[in-house]
């Protein structure tokens, strides 16, 4: 549980601190009070950016550019009689590059081991990318789910990232002649092998994935509609590789995928396939959502992808807090209440919105914060 933030210079919150209970919490406050930034914040310190940012460095407040000054973010958690004090420091060098700093109980860690610490869902309008946006979109919202289960995923993607762009290098260079071929080897094992562990994560995360949402979709399409999720690994364009979470299975598949793709590879001057590659197919009725889905199953489809990593993250031991940002204002009454419902079964959730109607017909005591000055 979340119990006190306290925010420097981060979007309009300059000097920001407050206590939180357990239950729901609504924020009150007019346009541009600073809802929305307060929950940004929160997802920041659990994953380690913006949910909502182009770049993460236009979260910090404008004023204080080129002033030597930085952003910070401070959260304490606290599970059972245990505390943890999570800190982010934002830096803008004058050439407004951003460095990102963490710790936790003081002492400094790397900011890919830190993600995860607090364990968070954020459902937001912008979520609308993962069925409508790029495959990217679609391996970002994998990617943060699996950073919120399992405590070496992110590092493990950091690192595969940087295997990538420096067999990248190497490619480009093989095809201009000024490195030879073989020692593309030294590439080739590293990217198997880190990148079968993060097919081997991601497989397993979203065939538990599947299964929960599956249940939530028939409720929240009234059973009218089905929805349905599916891995789609670039190793297996060819639907020639029987899927599994072995990981020599996977392992082995990959070595020859690699083997088969390096002559395009170097033409290309880019590693065509590998778990960087990989999407997400997300279906209703059948149908690829990204083309049939309509604006409000979209957001339905995604919202039932939320839920179904809450699920899945309480299972794995800790309860996530749920982070609505306007979640509530493009559902019809039924699925408001349907969520409503949900969120009650948690420890924690913070909702921004206009209109708790359907919060305060729980009959439960929710706790109200106001932000900026609504006199
Ligand atoms: N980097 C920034 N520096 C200063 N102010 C910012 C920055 N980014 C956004 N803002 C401002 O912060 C205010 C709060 O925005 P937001 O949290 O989205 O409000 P709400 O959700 O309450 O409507 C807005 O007035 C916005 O223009
Ligand atoms: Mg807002």
């Amino acid at each position: 549980m979340l119990k006190n933030i306290k925010i420097r210079n981060f979007r309009n919150l300059i000097n920001y601190e407050t206590d939180f209970k357990p239950g729901i919490t609504t924020l009150y406050g007019r346009n541009g009070s600073g809802k929305s930034s307060l929950i940004e914040a929160i997802y920041f310190l659990s994953i380690g950016s913006s949910f909502r940012a182009r770049h993460d460095r236009d979260t910090v407040n404008k004023n204080i550019y080129g002033s030597g000054d930085f952003a910070h973010i401070k959260g304490i958690i606290s599970n059972k009689n245990d505390f943890t004090e999570l800190q982010l420091m934002l830096n803008l060098n004058d050439s407004m590059r951003l460095t990102k700093n963490s710790n936790i109980n003081g002492a400094k860690i790397k900011l890919s081991k830190f993600v995860g610490a607090l364990k968070s869902v954020c459902f937001s309008v912008n979520d609308i990318d993962v069925i409508f946006g790029s495959p990217s979109d679609r391996r970002k919202y994998i990617d943060l789910l699996n950073m919120q289960l399992t405590s070496n995923y992110a590092s493990e993607l950091l690192e595969y990232k940087n295997i990538v762009e420096s067999r990248n290098a190497l490619l480009k260079n093989i095809n201009k002649n000024y490195s030879n071929k073989e020692e593309l080897e030294y590439w080739n094992t590293k990217m198997i092998d880190v990148g079968s562990y993060i097919i081997q994560q991601r497989y397993k995360s979203i065939q538990k994935l599947a299964e929960i949402s599956e249940l939530i979709f028939s409720k929240i399409f009234n059973a009218e509609h089905n929805g349905k999720i599916e891995y789609i690994q670039s190793i297996d364009t060819h639907n020639d590789h029987h899927l599994s979470d072995d990981f020599e299975e996977i392992r082995s598949h990959f070595s020859n995928k690699i083997i088969e793709s390096e002559t395009k590879d170097i033409s290309y001057g880019r590693s065509t396939i590998g778990p960087h590659r990989d999407d997400l197919l997300i279906k209703i009725d059948g149908d690829n959502a990204y083309n049939f889905a309509s604006r409000g199953q979209a957001r339905l489809l995604i919202l039932g992808m939320k839920l179904a990593e809450c699920e899945l993250i309480k299972q794995n031991n800790v309860e996530p807090i749920i982070l609505l940002d306007d979640a509530f204002s493009e559902l019809d009454f039924q699925n408001q209440e349907y969520l409503a419902k949900f969120i009650a079964d948690y420890k924690q959730c913070l909702i921004t919105g206009l209109d708790f109607r359907v919060i305060k017909n729980l009959n439960m005591p929710t706790n109200e914060l106001l932000l900026g000055d609504d006199s």
